[in-house]
């Protein structure tokens, strides 16, 4: 549903704006938002998955409009930091419909957290537990928690490894039986309300097979509770993780089959071992945000290397990098790429998009076929960065994070400006 194309100049338009005007009053670096097709995916999700609470994850990217965005269109909110939480609530999302995430909450998150009623907190460690308990019976709030459990499933786009190791920091274990030892913990805590069992197995996940096994471990734990500790728990989480098509090569599933998938498993699972349903909830991030934004860049140097065999790659440097988008560089992350300012009849020529960092690793698109006349001042425009582009962007060589700009019906505004460098000298005592 997104609403980016090139018209008969070859020039991009995003939500009706075409990005050559866009930048020429923002400037580049920029990340451009499309507000229609961000709603459309928060209801998509909302709707499919009727019955079921959508709960955004936040890590994914927020900011106050995106949260007052995820408000209006009635999901829930995922969050694990109290920088996190301050923007969700001045966003206007209800801290009922906020779940808290962390395996290291500070204690002073946790009483915040608890304090403002947020609806579920996720514990993660034996430690955690005791420190919720302790602060419900300090302040008389009484907290209402999950207990994130390791399945033993790992899953990453095509893949899912049915008996991963769980030596990672999430969780508690099925296996080993500290999740359910978890569970009765925070069921005898006074002031403490456990709500269910939450899992989350991985990231750009295509092949839904990884949340059907997760999903039976946990619901035969979620069976195990009801009958040794007679507790029949309300609810049940299944974390996010929904793949998005980064390059032509990705063919991610659509909301409304997802949905129906989940929602399978779960009725047939608890019909087989005769317990009601918990009311299920799920966070994606990426899957909501990630195809709303494309990230524009101005070309700066054009330079042709000679590679090992007599090929020719041409590194193409565009004015941002690893500072804005780490994820080519932190995960081998594929992206693709476009002329966004005017059309080419030039033979496309095998590029690679560099940023200018201080680093050879610092890559934004590792190959993509581009007209052999890019030069300088031409408009790049890398699509599908809205999760995880601005969220992890960085300071790196003192870069000046861009500006977020939400595009609707032809309309630019922004909503998270572009970082100066008196904000850079705002923390820096000399
Ligand atoms: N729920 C929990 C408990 C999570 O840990 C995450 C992601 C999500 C939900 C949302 O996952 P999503 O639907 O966005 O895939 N920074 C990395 C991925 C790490 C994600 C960590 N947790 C990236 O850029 O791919």
């Amino acid at each position: 549903s997104s609403t980016a194309s090139k018209d008969a100049d070859g020039v991009l338009h995003v939500g009706g704006l075409a990005i050559p005007d866009l930048v020429a009053d923002v400037n580049t670096p920029a990340y451009v938002l499309d507000e229609d097709d961000f709603r459309a995916r928060a209801r998509a999700f909302r709707d499919a998955f009727e019955g079921v609470d959508v709960y955004y994850a936040g890590k994914s990217f927020l900011c106050t409009t995106v949260a007052r965005w995820i408000a209006e269109e009635n999901l829930f909110l995922d969050v694990c930091s109290d920088g996190e939480l301050t923007v969700a609530l001045r966003g206007g999302v209800e801290a009922e419909r906020i779940g808290y995430h962390g395996n290291n909450k500070t204690p002073m998150e946790l009483r915040r957290a608890i304090v403002l009623g947020v609806g579920r907190i996720v514990v993660d460690s034996f430690h955690e537990i005791k420190r919720v308990a302790a602060i419900a019976a300090e302040t008389g709030v009484p907290a209402r928690v999950m207990v994130r459990v390791t399945a033993g499933v790992e899953a990453h786009t095509h893949e899912f490894i049915a008996t991963a190791h769980e030596d990672q920091k999430f969780g508690f274990s099925i296996s080993s039986g500290d999740a359910f030892e978890a569970a009765r913990r925070v069921i005898a805590a006074d002031g403490v309300e456990l709500l269910g069992l939450h899992s989350h197995i991985g990231s750009q996940i295509f092949d839904t097979a990884g949340f059907e096994v997760a999903a039976r471990r946990v619901l035969a734990l979620h069976a195990r509770i009801a009958s040794e500790l007679g507790v029949v728990l309300p609810e049940m989480d299944l974390g996010g993780g929904f793949g998005i098509a980064y390059t032509s090569q990705d063919d991610p599933k659509p909301a409304a089959e997802l949905a129906a998938g989940m929602r399978e498993i779960v009725v047939h699972e608890c019909r087989a071992l005769g317990i009601e349903e918990p009311r299920l909830s799920i966070e994606p991030g990426r899957a909501i945000v990630g195809p709303t934004m494309c990230t524009v860049y101005t070309v700066g140097t054009v330079k042709q290397v000679q590679l090992d065999g007599g090929a020719v790659r041409t590194y193409i440097s565009v004015d941002g990098g690893m500072s804005d988008n780490i994820r080519t560089a932190l995960y081998d992350a594929d992206y693709s790429c476009t002329l966004a300012s005017r059309a080419s009849s030039a033979e496309p020529v095998l590029a690679r998009v560099v940023g200018k960092h201080c680093e050879s690793g610092d890559i934004v698109v590792k190959d993509e076929f581009l007209p052999g006349d890019v030069a300088p001042g031409d408009l790049i425009a890398v699509p599908g960065t809205g999760a995880y582009g601005r969220s992890m962007a960085s300071n790196y060589n003192h870069a000046l994070r861009p500006p977020v700009v939400a595009v609707k019906d032809g309309q630019a505004r922004v909503i998270v400006r572009r970082e100066t460098v008196d904000d850079l000298l705002a923390t820096d005592i000399g």
